[in-house]
């Protein structure tokens, strides 16, 4: 009779530490269980600071999340067949987590940009096999955005298989970030504040919503950019991207919000650098804009409230732009520090803003038509 012999030996082999990450087969067991770094001083007031969940620990950032989600629900239901091409509008994150999701389930994968993505990002999602289709005219009214979203339109139409997430309003692209919720919890028990930026509204709604069921009294605070018309400011031209929208993304939920705040460019830049000099741990745009939130909020919450800010990835995409010293004077981005403390409006129609400012009046702005005063600059 044949004997198996067992592995015996201890692993680790004694003397080693115990390894704590993950051993994973797939590249999309990679996803997921992200680190929290604390953000104190010197970025922080002394014995103020928030929590960053670190999402750039993801293979491609905060949208793999989402893609592999997507992706597999869409299987499950039979609307995306095996092997059929999948096609979506994107500045880039959810094309890194889709080009992930293609990989893991065996779709090809195209990706519909504006020449404003970045070189690098071009050149990644095309070494991980995604084919990338950048538009020429922004659309005269609803700028790069829509010109992309007719562009998806277009490639439906043309190969009838294809299937498009829609991020914009597919509701599992909010589904899918209730893990990231529950690791909060796990990580910090406690949880007050929730700082999150908004673009097509999926994490602040899934991750929202998921922690509001364990903390009733959570606070929410949305970050948009100047410019974005999410939460009810007109449309102007954006040099941040991943965050805001030139169109009105159904998967945002305004009723979780207590609070919104535009922040500018430059006092993201300002943020973001900060950050990398101060703590090491940074992003771009839409981190810039979270971080400078959240530290304003540590400081005029009470000491002890645990507040979770959501850093959607990393730096490495912004070395052409928030890093980079030629980009930011020809933009005029580094001369701006911004105030301690946001501008305040008692309403998103009161006036167009053009640096940081809050509100804390959040309201859908397609159902909210009953307040008209004129917008002015
Ligand atoms: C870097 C970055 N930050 C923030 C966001 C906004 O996230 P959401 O679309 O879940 O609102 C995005 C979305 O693409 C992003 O790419």
């Amino acid at each position: 009779m044949n004997t198996i012999t067992a592995v015996t030996s201890p692993c680790p082999p004694a003397g080693l530490p115990v390894a704590t990450a993950p051993s994973v087969r797939t590249p999309a067991g990679l996803v997921g269980n992200t680190p929290l770094l604390w953000v104190g001083e010197p970025f922080a007031a002394p014995g103020r600071g928030f929590w960053a969940k670190l999402e750039g620990a993801n293979p491609g950032g905060i949208k793999d999340r989402t893609a592999l989600y997507m992706v597999q629900a869409a299987c499950d239901r039979g609307e995306l067949l095996p092997g059929a091409p999948i096609v979506e509008s994107t500045s880039g994150t959810l094309g890194l987590g889709l080009a992930l999701a293609g990989n893991a389930f065996g779709h090809p994968v195209t990706v519909v940009t504006d020449p404003g993505m970045e070189p690098m990002m071009s050149s990644l999602l095309a070494a991980y096999g995604a084919t990338v289709h950048v538009v020429a005219e922004p659309h005269p009214v609803g700028g790069w955005q829509q010109a992309r979203r007719d562009k998806v339109a277009e490639l439906l139409a043309a190969r009838p298989d294809t299937w498009c997430p829609d991020q914009y309003h597919n509701p599992d692209n909010v589904a899918a970030y209730r893990p990231l919720a529950h690791e909060l919890v796990a990580q910090l028990g406690r949880i007050d504040a929730l700082v999150v930026s908004v673009g097509t509204g999926g994490h602040s709604a899934g991750v929202g919503s998921a922690l509001r069921d364990f903390f009733p009294d959570l606070k929410v605070v949305g970050v948009d950019t100047t410019g974005s018309t999410i939460f009810g400011q007109p449309a102007a031209p954006r040099l941040m991207r991943g965050l805001g929208s030139s169109i009105h993304p159904r998967n945002v939920a305004y009723h979780l919000f207590d609070e919104v705040h535009w922040v500018a460019a430059p006092e993201a830049v300002w943020a973001a650098r900060r950050l990398a000099r101060c703590h090491y741990a940074t992003g771009g745009w839409s981190v810039g804009a979270v971080a400078l939130t959240a530290r304003w909020l540590a400081g005029v919450l009470p000491a002890e409230a645990r507040i979770a800010a959501i850093f959607p990835d990393g730096p490495q995409r912004y070395t052409g732009t928030v890093f980079c010293e030629t980009y930011c004077r020809e933009h005029g981005l580094l001369c701006h520090f911004p105030p301690d403390a946001p501008q305040e409006i008692a309403h998103p129609r009161e006036r167009t803003v053009t640096s940081w400012t809050r509100c804390t009046t959040v309201t859908d702005p397609l159902a909210d038509l009953t307040h008209t005063p004129a917008v002015r600059r």
